[in-house]
């Protein structure tokens, strides 16, 4: 029997940082309403012509020296900000770090991409399609953040993280346990960028209705589907893993809220002080927030072979899920 195994990892974050003093200059809000809303005081940005693949081949090219390998069968980018509508990122990625002819696809699953990016890895390998992967979580929120918006702008930032799977067994550390998966459009509103799709294209012609072209939350209904979802994911994840969520010694979840760590740790009955958290530093950067979280938690040494780790998403969709692995001996590569 086949199973995904992680054996590389990799981040990467764009040098310029915002505070929340920065953004208190141009919008109504203050740095006690971040801090205790949502657990923010920086968050990082891209430059002006910089984009989700620049990103993306930092982080992904260092998950390749962190795995020791010179390059994997597949590239698989979750993203919400693809450097185009058309055609997918993940093709430009894989050129980019010398992987030539193989399979490379974008996966929108908002910020539950990582996990649904992993889960659809996982199914290739262990179907014998692919043998190694690239799963790229890259995000540039501050290319679709309405800069005026205060509910939105203070939240997000920007970032990339991947992990290299490759073929391996079920028993052995690393290895990606079994995925809950789920989703809910008849939510679809709760978190939108409306403009630019099929639906309600811009054109020189057709100027889409103020705000419709930047990316929209209605933040307090998403906070309880959240909470709702990731702790239902969770517990769902671990009871098919055979462990008791008392077992799990670390729980990267999405970086949304430090609030909805504060629930979905009293929901699963899991020790806060478990919960591996950089949303601080880095706010919430959708795609990238797991493997963002997964390399912090190792440089800060929270995160050490051996762990029993649940891994768990939530975003626009709406979408979320959960898996778990056995943390595997891995090192950071700059
Ligand atoms: O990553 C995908 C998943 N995303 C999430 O899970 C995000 C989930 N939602 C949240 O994290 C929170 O709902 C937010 C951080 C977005 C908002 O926090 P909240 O505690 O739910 O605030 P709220 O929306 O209920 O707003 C409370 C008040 C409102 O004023 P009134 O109506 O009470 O007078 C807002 O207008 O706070 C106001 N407000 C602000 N005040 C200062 C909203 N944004 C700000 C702001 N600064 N930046």
């Amino acid at each position: 029997m086949r199973a995904a195994v992680v054996a590389g990892l990799g981040s990467w974050l764009p040098p310029r940082v915002v505070t929340n003093d920065e953004l208190i200059a141009r919008l109504d809000t203050t740095d006690e309403w971040i801090r205790s809303r949502i657990g923010v005081v920086t968050r990082h940005v891209i430059e002006p012509g910089a984009a989700t693949s620049d990103l993306s081949v930092e982080a992904a090219r260092r998950a390749l020296r962190s795995a020791g390998v010179p390059g994997v069968g597949g590239v698989i980018l979750a993203t919400t900000t693809p450097d185009r509508p058309c055609p997918a990122t993940a093709p430009e990625i894989a050129s980019r770090l010398g992987l030539i002819d193989v399979p490379a696809f974008d996966i929108a699953a908002v910020c539950t991409g990582f996990v649904y990016g992993l889960g659809v890895g996982a199914g290739l390998i262990t179907a014998g399609i692919a043998d190694s992967l690239l799963v790229v979580g890259g995000d540039a929120y501050s290319t679709i953040l309405n800069p005026q918006d205060r509910t939105t702008s203070v939240i997000f930032g920007d970032g990339a993280g991947a992990v290299v799977l490759r073929a391996g067994s079920p028993d052995e550390p690393g290895a990606l346990g079994p995925f809950d998966l789920g989703s809910d459009g008849r939510l679809a509103d709760l978190i939108t960028v409306r403009a630019g799709g099929s639906r309600q294209r811009s054109s020189r012609d057709v100027v889409p209705p103020p705000g419709d072209e930047f990316f929209q939350m209605e933040g307090r209904q998403v906070f309880a589907n959240a909470v709702a979802r990731m702790s239902e994911a969770s517990r769902n994840a671990v009871k098919r893993q055979g462990w008791a969520a008392s077992e799990v010694d670390r729980v990267i979840a999405h970086q949304a809220n430090v609030r909805i760590l504060d629930a979905v740790s009293a929901e699963l009955d899991v020790p806060r002080d478990r919960f591996v958290s950089n949303i601080t530093d880095v706010g919430n950067t959708s795609a990238a927030s797991i493997p963002l979280a997964l390399a912090h938690g190792v440089r800060t040494g929270e995160l050490r072979a051996g762990q029993k780790v649940l891994l768990t998403a939530f975003g626009g969709g709406l979408t979320w899920g959960a898996t778990t692995l056995v943390w595997p001996e891995l090192s950071l590569a700059e």
